[in-house]
């Protein structure tokens, strides 16, 4: 039953291509990033807040940031949807928000930045987790 199991969630890597965010290159897709924010737990405040576990959370909340007042009234809660959706074109998204950042028109890019921020600063570990679960049929 194991081996099932294994071959299954290894099927599942190949087919949604999660095995490119545990590859060396995972800090890659936040290259873009990184001049203005910090990834890791307890990471500092840049000129963008620190991002670690911002997935779920509601927008402009936290503490010790002074965010535009758009970000901090938008009542948006970040998922992968909305993430994406605000990388894609952030002006557009979020009218008026500070963030100086024109956007990742690629899908698959933006799909591996959102990845990253799911998965905290190491290569996104909870997210074989899920995927496991996902194998198994949890
Ligand atoms: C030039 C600096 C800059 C770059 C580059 C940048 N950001 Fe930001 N980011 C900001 C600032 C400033 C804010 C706060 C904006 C506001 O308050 O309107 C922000 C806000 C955010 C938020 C909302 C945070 C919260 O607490 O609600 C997310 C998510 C985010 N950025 C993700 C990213 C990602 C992912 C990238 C790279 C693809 C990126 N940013 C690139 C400056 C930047």
């Amino acid at each position: 039953m194991k081996i099932v199991r294994i071959t299954l969630f290894l099927a599942l890597l190949a087919l949604t291509g999660c095995g490119e965010i545990r590859t060396p290159q995972a800090a890659d897709a936040v290259a873009a990033c990184v001049g203005c924010h910090t990834f890791g737990e307890g990471g500092a405040m840049l000129s963008g807040p620190n991002l670690y576990g911002i997935v779920g959370e509601t927008a402009g909340t936290r503490p010790g940031f002074g965010y535009s007042v758009a970000m901090r009234d938008s009542g948006i809660v970040w998922t992968p949807q909305t993430l994406d959706a605000f990388l894609q074109a952030p002006a557009k998204f979020m009218p008026g928000n500070r963030m100086a950042y024109f956007g990742e028109v690629d899908a698959a890019r933006r799909a591996s930045i959102v990845a990253y921020m799911q998965g905290g600063a190491a290569p996104a570990p909870d997210r074989n987790e899920s995927m496991e679960q996902v194998a198994e049929g949890r």
